[in-house]
Parts: C-alpha cells; sequence; structure tokens
C-alpha cells in the first residue's frame, strides 16, 4: 500500500534507507567491520562478467569500477541481449554475474544459462529470491528490497549497487588488495550509507524547483565521470521513462567529442558532481557548457567549489565518502526524474509501453 505516498514510486524511494540497511547486513559485519564473501570465493576466479538489462545494466557497471578498483579484479558488463548472440570469448576463470531485480527477465536469464551450459562459475544478484535465475545460478546474492512495485526501479537499483560494492570490499579483501585498516576504513563508509541516503532525501524541496524547469524541455543530457557516469545513464534512463523527456547520459570527458553540439539554452545538463578525486575534471566541462550557454544544474556537496561560469545552478548533495557516492547520488536522480513526471502529469507507476518484467526478448 502506498500510505502517505502518492505513487508507489515515491515511497519506494523513500525505503532505500532501509532497503539499504537490510542489503548491506547480508554483506556486512558492522559490528567487526568485516566484509562478508558469503560462499563465493573471489581468489579462485579471475575475472567478472556482469550481464543485466536496463538499470540492473547500470548497477553492473557501478560494480565494475568497484571490482576493478578495490579488488583489481577485471570485470567485464554488457548488456544481456547482445551478451547472449554474440559467442563471447569468456575464459574458464571468469564468474559469470546475472544481476536482475525479478530473476525472470528473459535476456538476462539465458545469458545466465548459457555461462552455465559453458562451465563457467555463476551469481546471480536477484531481488526475487525464488526467481528462474536465484534457481538457475550455482550462487544466490541476494538483494532485500522487498517487492517493488513502480515500473522505474528505484530501491532495487540501490539495493544492487550496495550489495556489489559490498562484495567488491570482500573480493579485495579475499585477493589481498585490502589490509584490514582499509577493510575497516570501506565497511564504516557502507556503514553511513543508510543514514546519507536519508539526508539526500532532504534534496527534495530544491529538486522540485529544478524539475518545474526540466519539465519545459524536450532533451536533459546527464553527465559523470567515475562511477557518476553509469549514473548518470541511469538518470536519463529515469527521465526518460516515467517523463517521456529525451535523456541522455554521457561520461563529462566524452562531451566534446560530440554531444557538446546539442548545448544550447534550451537543453538542462545535468551534473552529477561528488568531491572526488575527478571532480575538478568535471568542473572544467561543466564550464565550457556554461560558457555556451547551456543551463547547468550541478549536484554536489557544498564543500565543492564553484565552477567559474554563468548560469551554474547547485544543488547540495550531503558529503560523503567517494565510495557510496553512487549510492548517495541516486536519490537526487530519481527524485528529480519524480518531480519533473508529476509536473506533466504521466502515469508515473505504469509508464507507457513498459511493463515490470521483460519475460519476453
Ligand atoms: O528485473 P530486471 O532487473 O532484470 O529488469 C531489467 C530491466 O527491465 C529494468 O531495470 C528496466 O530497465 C526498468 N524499467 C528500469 O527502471
Amino acid at each position: 500500500e502506498k500510505g502517505e505516498y502518492r505513487h508507489f514510486m515515491e515511497k519506494e524511494i523513500h525505503e532505500q534507507p532501509d532497503s539499504v540497511q537490510h542489503t548491506l547486513s547480508e554483506y556486512l559485519d558492522f559490528v567487526n567491520g568485516k566484509a562478508k564473501a558469503g560462499p563465493t570465493d573471489f581468489a579462485a576466479i579471475d575475472r567478472v562478467q556482469i550481464v543485466a538489462c536496463g538499470t540492473a545494466f547500470y548497477a553492473g557497471q557501478i560494480g565494475r569500477y568497484a571490482f576493478e578498483k578495490l579488488a583489481g579484479l577485471p570485470c567485464d558488463v554488457e548488456i544481456a541481449s547482445e551478451f547472449r548472440y554474440r559467442q563471447p570469448a569468456l575464459t574458464p576463470g571468469t564468474l559469470a554475474v546475472a544481476v536482475s531485480q525479478s530473476g525472470e527477465t528473459a535476456d538476462t536469464l539465458a545469458s545466465l544459462s548459457w555461462c552455465k551450459a559453458n562451465g563457467l562459475k555463476t551469481a546471480a544478484l536477484v531481488n526475487v529470491h525464488s526467481s528462474s535465475m536465484a534457481r538457475e545460478a550455482e550462487t544466490l546474492w541476494p538483494t532485500h528490497a522487498g517487492p517493488e512495485i513502480g515500473v522505474a526501479s528505484t530501491k532495487a537499483f540501490t539495493a544492487q549497487v550496495a550489495a556489489l560494492l559490498a562484495l567488491a570490499v570482500a573480493a579485495g579483501v579475499q585477493r589481498g588488495r585490502i589490509d584490514a585498516a582499509k577493510e575497516a576504513e570501506l565497511v564504516k563508509a557502507l556503514f553511513e550509507a543508510p543514514r546519507l541516503i536519508a539526508e539526500a532525501m532532504l534534496m527534495e524541496d530544491a529538486l522540485k524547483l529544478v524539475a518545474h524547469d526540466v519539465a519545459k524541455a524536450t532533451d536533459v543530457l546527464f553527465l559523470g565521470r567515475g562511477a557518476m557516469f553509469p549514473l548518470a545513464m541511469e538518470g536519463a534512463l529515469k527521465l526518460k521513462e516515467i517523463s517521456y523527456i529525451h535523456a541522455e547520459g554521457y561520461a563529462a570527458g566524452e562531451l566534446k567529442h560530440g554531444p557538446i553540439a546539442l548545448v544550447d539554452e534550451l537543453t538542462p545538463i545535468v551534473a552529477l558532481a561528488p568531491l572526488d578525486e575527478v571532480f575538478e575534471k568535471t568542473a572544467s566541462n561543466l564550464q565550457e557548457v556554461a560558457a555556451r550557454g547551456g543551463p547547468v544544474i550541478m549536484i554536489a556537496p557544498k564543500s565543492a567549489p564553484d565552477p567559474h561560469g554563468a548560469g551554474i545552478r547547485r544543488v547540495d548533495a550531503p558529503e560523503c565518502h567517494s565510495l557510496i557516492a553512487p549510492l548517495v547520488y541516486a536519490v537526487p536522480v530519481q527524485l528529480l526524474a519524480y518531480y519533473v513526471a508529476v509536473q506533466k502529469g504521466t502515469d508515473v507507476d505504469q509508464p507507457r509501453n513498459l511493463a515490470k518484467s521483460v519475460t519476453v526478448e
């Protein structure tokens, strides 16, 4: 039931402090500051191949940054509908991971079965624990988002990201890349995520104002670097799905290789800019956009310096460890899409042409 909320999507966005907390407790021992890999031996594999569709694919891409950075584990991520038909060349030490809310998406399930039939180790990161993928994979990695009703995925996405980040820490420990002190630091950062996700909800009023303007646009660009790049694509997908506004997510550094030609005063550019090692790079991309008259909305912590350039509007995000930035910044991305859709009066929970679970290819 929706309770005090107007839509299931709004309710599910607000459930994320809890759903992320429940999911993290599966993969972390908060008391002792340890990551738990469960039955998975990350020292026994030499590559991860993630397959997924839609929002789960973006969660997988965020996971890739973490597996490679924290565990030195090569990781590929592919859209399942491509993977299953292209005869991928995979080596025997590969762990194939299907990421899916429903566990029933036809292309993802077929990709998982293909990997299993070809002798690879398999894991399924799924929210529905009795699903086909949960049964098909050797290892079940559960997310604990609870039932997700809104067709546009929100809390299932952050649960997937939380699980992947925690598993990447576990993988880093098992592979000797993370010592006990670093493990404690990263587990603490993840422990803070539910509180900071709750704090990110306080951006709601500022985002309603931004949504008022974004609702008038016919095209919107989302920009980010590092793990914020897949989140930018997720932001664009969310906006397309429920507001029917055309949106694209780009790696901020890729802008000058083409998309900057789209910049004009009618195209809002939403930048996801946590204060991390690439902040300055993103800031200089935003100056380039602003200099060309693009209305920039920069989502960044208060402590981030102001990029010089007219027209840069800021929305203050909570300060956070860069590991959990994809979880914290998912909130403004979802709220923005939500309030634009509300402004446009679309059917938020049942957007046109979309189904919750895509069980046909
Ligand atoms: O159930 P799954 O996670 O496998 O679903 C994958 C996609 O169909 C799903 O994420 C879709 O992109 C959502 N509508 C996104 O909001």
